[in-house]
C-alpha cells in the first residue's frame, strides 16, 4: 500500500471472498464459496430494467429513492410486519445493503462508542465501525446450533456502548433469531438504551417452520431500530446493489445527510425494475423459497455423503459443515487444500472472527444451479479422512 495511505486502513486486509475466489478461478474448482447465485435472475426482472432504459430512466434519481420504489417497500414490509412504515419519512434506497450498513454507522456512531458485533460476522460491520471511529466489541455465537449467551451480551455493555448490530437470518451460520431471542435482546436495548442495526439482507429465504421477525417491529423498539436489507438476494441480481434502510424519520434523516455524500443516488433504471420485482409479492416469494428449499436439501445431502456433518440452515443460502471429523481444524488450510486438490471453493469463517477463532467449520454456498452443485458432489467423492 501507499505510504501516504491513511492510517484508518491499518488492519483493513483484502476480502477473504478476493482471496478464495482467485484459488479457485487459479485451479477452476467449482465455486461453493462467495455468495451469489450462479443462475440468470427472473426474466421479468430483467425485462423491467431494459424497459426502464429504453424509456430514458437513466439519469439521477432522488437522492432518497424513487418515490415507487419506496412506496412498493412500505408495501413489502407492511405485509409481512403488519406494521405499517411512511416510505417518504422513513425509508432510504441506497446502493446495496453494504450502502445503508455504512451510511448508518457514519451517521450515528461517534469516535470512542462502542458497538456490540455478533460474530461470526459479515466482514463489513468491523471496518465500518473503525471508519466511524466507533469500537467493536465482540460477542461469540456459540456452535453447533449459534446459540446467544446473553449473559455475555450483558457482560460487553460499558457505559460507552452505543448500538447492537444484529444480523437475522445470519451469514454465515444460517441461523433466524427467534422471537424469543429477539425479544430477549431488545430488553438489553431498551434497559440500555442501545441503537440496533439490524441486517436483514435474507429475510425472504427462511426454510421449513421457521420464522423471519424484525426486531423493529417488537414493543418499544421501532424509535431504535434501524433495519436494513437488499433487492439482491430476493431476485437473485446481487450485482444490482439496490438495497435499502427502514427506520423512523429522526433516525432516517441520520442516515439520509450520510447517504447523499457517499452515493448521492443509486442506480435509476434498476430501482425502477426493483419496484416491478417487490410488486411480483407473495407468488414470487413462495417460487423462490421452493426453488432454494430444493437447492438447501441437495447440497446438505452432497455435503453429509462426502462424510460432513451438516445442521441444515435455518435461512439464507449457506450451510456450515464441520471438518473436524476428517481431521482437520483449521478451517482456511481445509479450504485451500478443498480447491487445490477436490477441486470445490468453500469460505474459511475464521475471517468473520476477530481473532482468527476456528469453529471447526467452513461455508458452502447454494445460491448455484442444481447441475453446479451435482458437479461438486462428484468432486467431493474423493474427501476422505487426512492421513
Ligand atoms: C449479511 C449480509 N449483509 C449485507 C450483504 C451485502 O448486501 P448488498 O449486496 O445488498 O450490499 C450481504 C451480502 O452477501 C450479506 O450476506
Amino acid at each position: 500500500m501507499h505510504p501516504k495511505s491513511a492510517n484508518r486502513l491499518a488492519g483493513f486486509g483484502t476480502s477473504i471472498f478476493s482471496e478464495i475466489s482467485a484459488l479457485a478461478a487459479r485451479y477452476q474448482a467449482i465455486n461453493l464459496g462467495q455468495g451469489f447465485p450462479d443462475f440468470a435472475g427472473p426474466a421479468f426482472l430483467k425485462d423491467a430494467a431494459c424497459s426502464a432504459i429504453n424509456a430514458d430512466l437513466n439519469q439521477y434519481a432522488p437522492s432518497t429513492g424513487l418515490p415507487t420504489l419506496r412506496a412498493a417497500i412500505a408495501r413489502t414490509w407492511e405485509r409481512h410486519s403488519k406494521v405499517s412504515v411512511d416510505p417518504d419519512a422513513e425509508i432510504t434506497v441506497t446502493s446495496g445493503a453494504t450502502e445503508a450498513m455504512f451510511a448508518t454507522i457514519m451517521a450515528l456512531i461517534n469516535p470512542g462508542d462502542e458497538v456490540l458485533i455478533f460474530e461470526p460476522f459479515y466482514d463489513s460491520y468491523p471496518p465500518n465501525v473503525l471508519m466511524a471511529g466507533g469500537i467493536p466489541r465482540y460477542i461469540r455465537l456459540h456452535e453447533p446450533r449459534w446459540e446467544v449467551d446473553f449473559a455475555q451480551v450483558r457482560a460487553a455493555i460499558t457505559p460507552q456502548t452505543k448500538a447492537i448490530i444484529l444480523n437475522t437470518p445470519h451469514n454465515p451460520t444460517g441461523k433466524v433469531w427467534s422471537r424469543t431471542e429477539l425479544s430477549q435482546l431488545a430488553a438489553i436495548a431498551i434497559e440500555h438504551d442501545l441503537l440496533v442495526i439490524s441486517d436483514e439482507v435474507y429475510d425472504r429465504l427462511v426454510f421449513e417452520d421457521y420464522q423471519h421477525c424484525s426486531i423493529a417491529t417488537l414493543p418499544d423498539m421501532w424509535e431504535r431500530t434501524v433495519t436494513i436489507s437488499s433487492t439482491g438476494k430476493t431476485f437473485s441480481v446481487t450485482g444490482w446493489k439496490i438495497g435499502y434502510a427502514i427506520a423512523p424519520n429522526s433516525l432516517t434523516e441520520a442516515i439520509r445527510r450520510v447517504h447523499q455524500f457517499v452515493t448521492f443516488a443509486s442506480a435509476t433504471p434498476l430501482q425502477a425494475a426493483a419496484v416491478v420485482g417487490l410488486n411480483a409479492g407473495e407468488p414470487y416469494e413462495r417460487q423462490l423459497l421452493q426453488f432454494y428449499n430444493a437447492r438447501r436439501e441437495q447440497l446438505v445431502k452432497v455435503l453429509r455423503d462426502a462424510g460432513l456433518y451438516v445442521l441444515p440452515p435455518q435461512g439464507t443460502y449457506f450451510v456450515m459443515a464441520d471438518i473436524r471429523d476428517l481431521g482437520w481444524d483449521n478451517d482456511a488450510e481445509f479450504c485451500r487444500y478443498l480447491i487445490s486438490e477436490i477441486g470445490v471453493a468453500a469460505i474459511p469463517p475464521s475471517a468473520f472472527y476477530h481473532d482468527g477463532y476456528q469453529s471447526g467449520m467452513v461455508r458452502f454456498c447454494f445460491a448455484k444451479k442444481p447441475e453446479t452443485i451435482a458437479a461438486a458432489a462428484e468432486k467431493l467423492k474423493q474427501l476422505g479422512s487426512r492421513s
